[in-house]
């Protein structure tokens, strides 16, 4: 059974030098195969870092039943909600029983591992 991921909600810079990123901090905060939920003003979002250095940002809720998505099992580029099971591939966003997706977010990561979202 997963274990809750604790939230992080940011309260760093939330413009870029450009207006349209927002700074998340640095990628290390997110251990291989977890997700970790953002605030970013009013949205929230669930950026996940896979065991393969993938990094995906996609809407924090599952849009079935609001299940938190940053707790679910992550294999490859796939989570699963840990609520009712649904899979969705975080590169797309589709959801891959085909009842509903996700939003997904650019996800830009610095040389220096440091992560800017677009929303
Ligand atoms: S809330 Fe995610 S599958 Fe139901």
């Amino acid at each position: 059974m997963p274990t809750a991921a604790p939230r992080v909600m940011t309260d760093r810079p939330t413009a870029s030098p450009t207006g349209h990123e927002a700074a998340l901090g640095p990628l290390s905060q997110i251990p291989p195969g977890e997700g970790r939920v953002f605030a970013v003003g009013t949205v929230e979002i669930a950026v996940f870092h896979t065991r393969g250095g993938g990094t995906y940002a996609v809407q924090a809720e599952c849009p079935h039943r609001q299940g938190p998505l940053a707790d679910g099992l992550v294999g490859g580029a796939v989570v699963m909600c840990p609520l009712h099971a649904r899979k969705f591939d975080l590169k797309t966003g589709a959801g891959l029983g085909g009842d509903c997706d996700l939003q997904t977010y650019p996800l830009r990561l610095t040389e220096s591992g440091e992560m800017w979202v677009e929303v």
